[in-house]
């Protein structure tokens, strides 16, 4: 139906674009993003894109704002250059936290992101890990969500930890905890918070569950300003965990993270490259699976038309 695959990323995370272009064969195409001294941004692809299967790869990590905004004018340089059809490779959605009016007079942002990168023209997205899995209505064209859940449990799957016992920071998490625990076939245990009274100082962590003596895997989604798995860590060494080990999706790793990070008695944080990170936001306890091949097999088997859940045993 549309030609070849072509291959186009913007400058978030050019190491992972490679990784995805290595593990296809198809070599990244070639274009310029300039951003001119009035601060406004600039593409132009170096090759034509006419009747062509495109997948721009763009992550949104810092400079967030920077990174949305060439996402969107690459999408429409592809589709003003009559691109067959265009498939978004977004690994990491920013915004994703504002998906509902939780507070009287605030935005949706994740559907605003939504909006414009439909109305700039993609035809579907790729992605992982949604922060929640209902952004997806947020989109009016077909996408796929994958998870790099399977990469990371794997990883504590090899690690054969005795016993481990999986503990999630957010009760809103607790599913996908579940299922992290069963594949390991652990058991596993919550922390919740607990206001008893009205102001910050009256929150209270309990965990629900046992981690006496056991080695702990934290399990969430991401990890932003570190705050809640510094809270998470230190609640379950008062409740006499052994070792502790962190496991997210998304190192988003914004400050103070790493001065966080840092101080904690946590020997691994087990994370993926759905972002980049900086040499001066690298920790020696972090490890960084990668999300490169999966990502890239999604793309093949969307070019193909085949099924992707088959990838998951869905
Ligand atoms: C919250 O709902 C998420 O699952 C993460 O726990 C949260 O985004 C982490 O944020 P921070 O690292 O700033 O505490």
């Amino acid at each position: 139906m549309y030609g070849g695959i072509k291959l186009f990323s913007g400058t978030s995370h050019p190491a992972l674009a490679q990784e995805i272009s290595d593990y296809l064969g198809v070599p990244l195409s070639g274009r310029e993003i300039i951003k001119f001294p009035n601060e406004n941004l600039f593409v132009q692809l170096h090759e034509s894109v006419r009747g062509q299967d495109v997948f721009l790869i763009q992550t949104m990590c810092s400079p967030v704002s920077d990174n949305i905004l060439e996402l969107l004018i690459a999408i429409d340089c592809l589709r003003r250059d009559s691109a067959g059809r265009i498939t978004v490779v977004v690994p990491y959605l920013a915004y994703a936290r504002s998906d509902k009016k939780d507070q009287p007079r605030v935005p949706i942002t994740a559907r605003l992101l939504a909006d414009m990168i439909q109305i700039a023209g993609a035809d579907r997205y790729i992605t992982v890990d949604l922060h929640a899995g209902q952004i997806q209505g947020f989109f009016s064209i077909p996408g796929d969500e994958i998870t790099a859940f399977h990469i990371l449990n794997e990883y504590f799957v090899q690690k054969n930890l005795e016993d481990a016992v999986i503990v999630t920071a957010d009760l809103g998490f607790a599913k996908k905890g579940r299922n992290f625990a069963a594949k390991l076939q652990v058991p596993m245990a919550f922390v919740e918070k607990r206001r008893t009274g009205n102001d910050a100082s009256s929150e209270v962590l309990t965990v629900i569950g046992d981690v006496e003596g056991k080695n702990v895997i934290i399990v969430d989604d991401e990890i932003s300003t570190g705050g809640s798995i510094a809270n998470t860590v230190r609640v379950v060494k008062e409740h006499g965990a052994r070792d502790i080990y962190v496991s997210c999706s998304h190192p988003v790793l914004a400050p103070p993270a790493i001065e966080r990070l840092r101080a904690l008695p946590v020997k691994e944080i087990v994370t993926t490259n759905t972002l980049p990170i900086p040499p001066e936001r690298m920790l020696p306890n972090i490890k960084v699976l990668s999300v490169g091949p999966l990502l890239a097999e999604v793309i093949r088997r969307v070019h193909e038309g085949r099924s992707v859940g088959e990838l998951f045993n869905e």
